[in-house]
């Protein structure tokens, strides 16, 4: 089993690059998050944004939603609205776990009324408050919407939270989404496909959402999201063992993008910043937010390799630079490092590229003892240079 790890605050190209190597798996699997996370993933010119569905579903691989995710039913709906002129039928691929928890409306409504006070700058998608009833053994998971009392439990719960934040909450779109689930999702214990697979020498690769920054216990705390997001959580994720566990892809940008408080050493302000977001396209696939952007970081990036164990690192958006002048790049002793940019020519070929693009990567790659297993160079599918 392979991971796949973003490795600063997500958004660095996660579902483009699962997309990619999605071919050679036959599972792609998500262990962590909700639809907090907004993976984009370019199809023959067509734009998808995937929340909760993993980015293996494009190619029509098994796609499982693990133990470790906590699930919206009502984006798992608007999510699917996308493929309706796919050719294929998504439902027939997509596995979910009876043993995630469920997110609800009034979980919803609790983040929303909840980060107004802390500010952390949620995506207000209900996932820290779910993960929060998950520990505190308070809640729903996927399993108990088959029981007879799911629904007057929920409406005890959706009243208290409406009583405590004197808001009003909307349940009867999230009931029939409830319906709509039992009938027609595949939900079952998942842990058991998924190490049927491995048995029998199925290749699956794990999908992490958001970002090793944004872990509970690594990130930048408070400023970090609910589940852990380091590879070693995959296996809980999806309740496998850490023996399988070969390759771990960490992916970064050539740069930094943020969204949400937090702090951030080398973010930029002003012209240069606001270059970069256009060149990029650094709003927030799930909240629209403009993203924050800053130089790449190379004391953080070691920290996240060492805390994944990564060893295949992806650096991804380097058409971007091919745009600027001129980019810098923070080193090991947090000096800011200039490089001239390569310009905007053919980058495609590795070994004709141009020496200025060439020193950039192999200035990470020696810098870190790293081996650089893809760098992505435009959104679409081929846009990829394998080393
Ligand atoms: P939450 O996960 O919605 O509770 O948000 C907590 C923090 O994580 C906020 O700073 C969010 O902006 C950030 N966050 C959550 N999911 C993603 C993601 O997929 N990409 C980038 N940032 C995210
Ligand atoms: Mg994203």
């Amino acid at each position: 089993m392979d991971i796949l790890i973003d490795l600063f605050y997500g958004d660095v190209g996660k579902g483009r690059l699962i997309d990619y190597l999605a071919s050679d798996y036959d599972m792609v699997c998500r262990f962590n998050g909700s639809n907090n996370a907004g993976h984009v993933v370019y199809n023959q010119g067509v734009k998808y944004i995937l929340h909760i569905i993993p980015s293996g579903i494009l190619q029509e691989k098994v796609c499982v939603i693990g133990n470790g995710c906590v699930v919206n039913p009502l984006s798992i709906i608007s999510e699917l609205e996308q493929f309706k002129d796919i050719g294929f039928n998504p439902l027939n691929y997509i596995y979910v776990s009876d043993k995630a928890h469920l997110i609800t409306p009034a979980d919803i409504s609790a983040d929303e009324m909840k980060d107004k006070i802390q500010k952390i700058g949620t995506t207000k998608s209900g996932n820290g408050i779910v993960y929060a009833r998950k520990a505190s053994r308070e809640g729903f998971r996927i399993l108990d919407i088959f029981k007879d009392d799911f629904k007057e439990r929920y409406l005890a719960y959706s009243d208290s939270i409406s009583k405590l934040y004197y808001t009003e909450i909307l349940n009867d779109e999230f009931f029939n989404a409830i319906e709509w689930m039992k009938t027609k999702v595949k939900i079952t214990a998942t842990e058991y496909m998924v190490n049927n697979y491995i048995k029998n020498g199925k290749k699956v690769i794990c999908e992490g959402a958001q970002g090793t920054l944004l872990d509970i216990d690594f990130g930048t705390y408070p400023y970090v999201t609910s589940s852990s997001t380091l590879a070693a959580s995959a296996c809980i994720g999806l309740g496998v063992s850490p023996k399988v566990v070969d390759r771990i892809f960490g992916v970064t940008k050539c740069y930094v993008t943020r969204v949400g408080n937090g702090e951030f050493d080398t973010e930029l302000f002003g012209e240069l910043s606001d270059k970069i977001i256009e060149l990029g396209g650094e709003y927030g696939s799930t909240t629209g937010r403009k993203r924050r952007v800053g130089w790449l970081d190379m004391k953080l990036l070691q920290y996240s390799i060492m805390l994944n164990g990564v060893t295949d690192l992806c650096i991804t958006k380097l058409d971007i630079f091919s745009q600027l002048e001129e980019f810098y790049v923070k080193d090991l002793n947090g000096d800011m490092v200039r490089f001239d940019s390569w310009g905007n020519v053919d980058i495609s070929n590795w070994d004709n590229a141009p020496i200025e693009f060439r020193k950039f990567i192999e200035y990470i790659s020696n810098t870190l003892e790293i081996k650089v297993s893809h760098i992505s160079i435009g959104r679409d599918r081929n846009e990829l240079i394998k080393l």
